[in-house]
């Protein structure tokens, strides 16, 4: 079981997230149940945070990878804890904007931005975007000429690296749909795209590897690749490298396969980072670049437990035992979409020993739906609360209403007290859009 001090087995046996009882929050706002640990938030954030300020002259700022949760209250957090954001589409960005959060401290993302994206983007007046195609510097520069601007840009550059995660998840191989490659010439096209365009400001590069990476070498070996290109482009292009992105990535526990790493862990990987791009600085004589990093799993993954209430439960003679909950992938499609592994718990019995083998399934009518596959539990009856751990990071936000079913609401504890974040979604909010045209209205309603 995750040791980190967010989670802990109280005097009754329950499960407690940042000091609130889970049999208790599922009793208050009932299951399924996305809880957040505030504390837990703010720590990681403030981690890289400091790290950067002690070990890089504090010449960079965090951005939080808003993908992996995003709502108006986490930007309020990241906006208290001074630190950046990165959006990757209109509707992050106005969730952000709605939160208040400082324009000026947000980078955009997305391998194909949609024209009303980049007008959205420009109106907001955000600091920076990380352009991904030759057409999408045509567009933002159109944009920016027309309101009269010059729009800072990085280029995001593939430095061609095979991280050991998943394929969904790697992001810098050959093959990959993102960025311009620096080893078949493109990044150094765009390079020289970018810097004839008169209103944008190329002011340098963002790469990102891929997500869940826990191998400190992959990473420094892009920024290895990153400063070297950067080099080379001084020397061919006379262009100067103001800042450098280097992504997110980092990987967090979710069973005993992984790595436990103790929250100020995470402060080592980025020195590692830090002391690649200085040593490189150094020898290509370039100046430090400001730099930014994009952490999204490894701020609110391991903040996160989903809460849920057992249901069915079906035993296959001698083949399989299965545990019903009332959630599913439409909660948490990870399993689905990548085989995810996680550690479920009862959290209402969370001192006893496992005694079977169990896999945990949704209630969505497909097989595919299952949260966790042979893990161990205690004897599971019906009306247990089963706690799913780390599940902070991908999975409110890929939640979906397949099946009709409703997201479930999300809440925030902050010194054992518990509020909403995301209220609970309706049957009205899911048929909010549904529109039946007249000629199929029921005949005495026409
Ligand atoms: N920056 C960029 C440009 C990214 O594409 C990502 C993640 C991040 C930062 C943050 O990476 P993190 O620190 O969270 O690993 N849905 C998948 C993960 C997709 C990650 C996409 N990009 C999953 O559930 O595992």
């Amino acid at each position: 079981m995750n040791e980190r001090e967010t989670l802990k087995i109280n005097a009754k046996g329950h499960l407690e997230i940042g000091g609130a009882d889970c049999v208790e929050l599922a009793q208050d706002f009932g299951t399924p149940l996305y809880v957040f640990d505030e504390a837990y938030i703010r720590k990681m954030m403030r981690i890289y945070k400091d790290t950067l300020a002690t070990h890089y002259e504090g010449k960079g700022l965090v951005l939080y990878a808003s993908k992996a949760f995003s709502c108006q209250a986490i930007y309020r957090i990241a906006d208290e804890e001074n630190i950046g954001i990165d959006v990757v589409s209109g509707g992050e960005l106005y969730t952000a904007l709605q939160a208040g959060f400082p324009a000026e401290k947000i980078y955009m993302h997305g391998n194909n931005k949609l024209p009303y994206e980049i007008g959205e983007a420009l109106d907001a007046k955000i600091g920076c975007i990380v352009a991904d195609a030759y057409s999408e510097l045509d567009k933002i520069d159109a944009e920016a000429q027309k309101r009269g601007i010059i729009q800072k840009v990085l280029l995001r550059i593939n430095p061609g690296i095979e991280a050991h995660t998943h394929a969904f998840v790697q992001t810098a191989t050959t093959d990959s749909k993102f960025g311009f490659s620096i080893a078949d010439g493109t990044a150094e096209n765009a390079t020289k795209y970018a810097m004839q365009k008169k209103n944008l400001h190329l002011a340098g590069y963002h790469c990102h590897i891929g997500s869940q990476i826990f191998e400190k070498q992959s990473f420094v070996l892009a920024v290895e690749k990153c400063m070297t290109f950067a080099a080379k482009m001084r020397d061919a292009l006379h262009f100067k490298l103001e800042t450098l992105n280097l992504g997110g990535g980092f990987g967090i526990w979710y069973t005993d396969e992984d790595r436990k790493i103790p929250a100020e862990g995470y402060a080592e990987y980025l020195e590692a980072l830090l002391a690649a791009v200085k040593e490189k600085a150094v020898e290509y004589k370039l100046d430090l670049p400001f730099l930014l990093i994009e952490p999204g799993r490894s701020i609110v993954g391991e903040a996160g437990v989903t809460l849920y209430t057992v249901g069915a439960i079906k035993e296959i003679p001698s083949v399989k035992k299965y545990v019903a909950i009332d959630g599913g992938m439409f909660d948490n499609p990870r399993y689905a979409l990548y085989q995810s592994k996680y550690t479920p718990i009862l959290a209402n019995r969370a001192n006893e020993e496992p005694t079977e083998i169990v896999s945990i399934a949704g209630k969505c009518c497909e097989s595919g739906d299952i949260i966790a596959v042979n893990v161990s539990l205690p004897q599971a009856r019906e009306g247990d609360i089963l706690a799913v751990l780390s599940t902070g990071a991908y999975n409110y936000s890929m939640a979906m209403n397949y099946n009709r079913n409703k997201i479930p609401p999300c809440i925030l504890v902050n010194d054992g007290k518990a509020e909403y974040i995301v209220r609970p979604q309706t049957y009205e909010d899911i048929n909010r859009n549904d529109v039946i045209p007249t000629r199929l209205l029921k005949k005495e309603n026409q």
